[in-house]
């Protein structure tokens, strides 16, 4: 089939409707955001009709704090969404979607510590995001232990698989992925490190689906510089069927994130010049798990000048932290999208699901009337 014919029938199908039924045209999504998203932010996003995702964390040893902590987020959200305790015989979805990072060791304990907690609160989507490249079935295993249920009311959540490659989205097409998030150079916070922007990266992994994985029912969301109703249109235009918002929702009211960065998003602009990927920010931070196929983006502080300008790590930490400790906001590692330019004020987040989404639907059809 010719590539626009069936860019127009993925756009007109109601697969995401289906999959969310809570969910309207076009599907903005809140992406799970380490020291962002919360049930309250992901509850809000859901009810305006996008798909809220929380963030469920990164540490599934037993009985860990990382397990308690997902628990909790997703009986919280029960409460915004006005559910009450799961119960036994329930056969519905739960509709917002919990993300994991699988980076670490402790994602091999997966199956035997989140799933069982997935499985009884029933999310409608689990994100994973970032697995190690020396340990290549972390993906697979993950999904299959996300797809063990069975008999009828038995929970399947979709698999969302975030990527930033052509050949990582191949490994999660494998790895049994149902929709995977191209994401792009332009998104803000971790990344792979080597990869290309939304507009070439959307429709080559729409084409590799189409072609390597014709009789699967896989879907493409696109992530990565989109903060307005305008980038959500034409990643459409490029095949995406779920448009994916992670800077944007920083500044909702209901984001967990420090009043410092909100400021420094909604105070900046031109995000190509102001903001920059590296693995300095987490080095800056002493972070050391990321694996090293993976950096970061975030906006250009004076500790990265300083990096810029040859100062040692070393002495470089030691004034991060002496600004840290002196309430000095001129360090602190705000991560963010080159789109950080387009967002110019602090809403609730119920409103940027409904602005992004309405104003998407008039640029696409005023497109219409000039034909
Ligand atoms: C502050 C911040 C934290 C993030 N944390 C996560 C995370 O925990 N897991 C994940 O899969 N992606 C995470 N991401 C990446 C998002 O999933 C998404 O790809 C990105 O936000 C899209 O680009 P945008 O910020 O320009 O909209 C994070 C992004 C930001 C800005």
């Amino acid at each position: 089939m010719n590539i626009v014919r069936r860019t127009l029938t993925t756009m007109a199908s109601s697969r995401m409707k289906s999959w969310f039924p809570t969910t309207s045209y076009p599907p903005i999504i809140l992406a799970p955001m380490a020291g962002v998203t919360n049930p309250k932010l992901a509850s809000e996003v859901t009810k305006a009709g996008g798909l809220g995702f929380i963030q469920g964390g990164k540490d599934f040893e037993p009985e860990s704090k990382g397990v308690e902590d997902l628990e909790n987020q997703l009986a919280q959200a029960r409460k915004y969404l006005g559910l009450g305790a799961p119960a036994n015989d329930d056969a519905s979805t739960l509709p917002i979607g919990v993300g994991a990072l699988t980076l670490a060791p402790s994602t091999k304990h997966f199956g035997e510590t989140a799933v069982p907690i997935l499985r009884r609160h029933r999310p409608a989507a689990v994100w994973l995001f970032a697995p190690p490249p020396e340990v290549p079935d972390t993906i697979p295993s993950v999904v299959k232990a996300l797809k063990s249920g069975s008999g009828s009311g038995a929970w399947v959540p979709k698999v969302v698989v975030q990527v930033g490659t052509v050949d990582a989205a191949r490994e999660a097409a494998k790895g049994g992925a149902d929709i995977i998030v191209a994401q792009g150079v332009d998104a803000g916070g971790h990344q792979w490190k080597q990869g290309s922007g939304v507009i070439s990266l959307v429709p080559e992994i729409s084409d590799l689906v189409h072609n390597e994985f014709p009789d699967r029912d896989i879907a493409v969301w696109a992530a990565g510089g989109i903060a307005d109703g305008r980038g959500v249109a034409a990643a459409l235009a490029l095949g995406a069927e779920g448009v994916v918002l992670g800077t944007r929702y920083i500044v909702a009211s209901e984001s967990d994130a420090d009043a410092l960065k909100k400021k420094a998003i909604i105070s900046t602009s031109d995000g190509g010049k102001t903001t920059i990927k590296s693995q300095f920010h987490d080095s800056i931070q002493g972070t050391t798990f990321w694996p090293g196929i993976y950096d970061g983006r975030a906006i250009i502080t004076e500790s990265y000048q300083d990096h810029e300008n040859g100062v040692p790590l070393d002495e470089n930490v030691k004034k991060f932290k002496a600004a840290k400790e002196s309430g000095d906001a001129s360090r602190i590692v705000t991560w963010s999208g080159t789109g950080v330019g387009l967002i110019k004020e602090e809403l609730p987040a119920a409103e940027i699901t409904k602005k992004v989404r309405e104003d998407a639907l008039k640029v696409i059809t005023g497109f219409k009337s000039l034909i």
